[in-house]
């Protein structure tokens, strides 16, 4: 028995399978093989994954774009079968693809988004929206005027019209560039700190690193990890010792088990198990090898060697 009712979650996905159709040119394509997804309300949720991993697929099911083939699909305790209207008004999403109304005004577009989900006029706050996400001086020119990256914060402005408890965002950071990327986070951070529950999806995985709680890492349609971020990067076990060498090294030392790489500056970069092996023992090893150490550091692995480790080595 589940004690977590599914209004303890933001979103709860069971089983989420999705086959896309196949046509004369195209084979059927199964995008989704059975996803469980569980995102805790308050939290801000990375789902990771490589092209076609299936990321856009689950987010489009979601915004009610996509039919799921097969599963349950609760956002903020509604089920998007039962009670889309209201899945659909708890979530602001951000779509990967620009596809948006060039005939209006970023505010103009802001107040009829805000007319759609019905807000009353006392409760909008276009401009406000507008100046967080650094758009206020665009606020009245004509959307084809205004840059990629401008189009794609006025997503995210239009996104929050509602004031969703839920903001899902699909790669919002691709083709903006570093400044404007650091203003988005800003005001995703304030939101979150609003309790705002955040889902992204990007390609950047330094950001995700460093931005989500929780992360889900899905290849080929299936999820391959999800856990708290830090959980994450610890369950990968493995570690590098960068040694420098009291005199040059000119051949790669044998030290058995443990692999070396010989850097061009003379450092000896050697991976190792931190749940099998010591740095004593790969001390050991050097010395016997003759190699004497002036100076060791260690590294951790971050986010990108999970993620290699979880999508290009299990091809499934
Ligand atoms: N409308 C569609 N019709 C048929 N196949 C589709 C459709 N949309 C997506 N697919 C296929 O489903 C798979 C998953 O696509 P999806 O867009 O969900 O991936 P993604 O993880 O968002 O990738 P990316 O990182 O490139 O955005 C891919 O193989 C894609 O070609
Ligand atoms: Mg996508």
């Amino acid at each position: 028995m589940d004690f977590n009712s599914n209004a303890d979650y933001a979103i709860a996905a069971r089983g989420v399978r999705k086959t896309y159709g196949g046509n004369g040119k195209s084979p059927a394509k199964e995008a989704l093989k059975g996803v469980d997804i569980f995102v805790k309300r308050g939290t801000i949720f990375g789902l990771l994954g490589p092209n076609g991993a299936g990321k856009s697929t689950f987010i489009n099911i979601l915004a009610g774009l996509v039919r799921k083939s097969a599963g349950e699909v609760s956002v903020w305790g509604f089920d998007i079968d039962r009670n889309p209207r209201q899945a659909r008004a708890a979530l602001g999403i951000v779509p990967q693809e620009i596809n948006m109304e060039v005939f209006f005004t970023p505010l103009e577009g802001m107040e009829i988004q805000a007319g759609l989900y019905g807000v009353p006029k006392s409760q909008r706050r276009s401009m406000e929206i507008l100046t967080a996400l650094g758009l206020e001086d665009k606020a009245n020119a004509y959307v084809r005027m205004l840059s990629g990256g401008m189009k794609r914060r006025l997503l995210v402005a239009k996104a929050m019209v509602h004031s969703p408890p839920i903001l899902i965002l699909d790669e919002p950071t691709a083709g903006v560039d570093i400044e404007l990327r650091k203003q988005l986070w800003e005001y995703v951070l304030k939101l979150h700190e609003q309790g705002v529950t955040i889902v992204l999806t990007t390609h950047y995985l330094e950001e995700a690193q460093e931005l989500c709680k929780e992360i889900a890492i899905i290849n080929h349609g299936e999820v391959v990890a999800c856990e708290p971020t830090e959980k994450l990067i610890s369950s990968l076990d493995r570690k590098m010792l960068m040694v420098t060498p009291n005199e040059n090294v000119s051949v790669k030392p044998d030290l058995g088990d443990f692999d070396v790489d010989l850097k061009d500056d003379g450092s000896l970069a050697i991976s190792y198990q931190p749940s099998k092996s010591q740095v004593a023992d790969i001390l050991a090893r050097l010395n016997s090898a003759g190699v004497s150490v002036k100076d060791i550091t260690t590294v951790e692995a971050d986010l990108e060697d999970v993620f290699l480790e979880l999508t290009y080595h299990n091809k499934g």
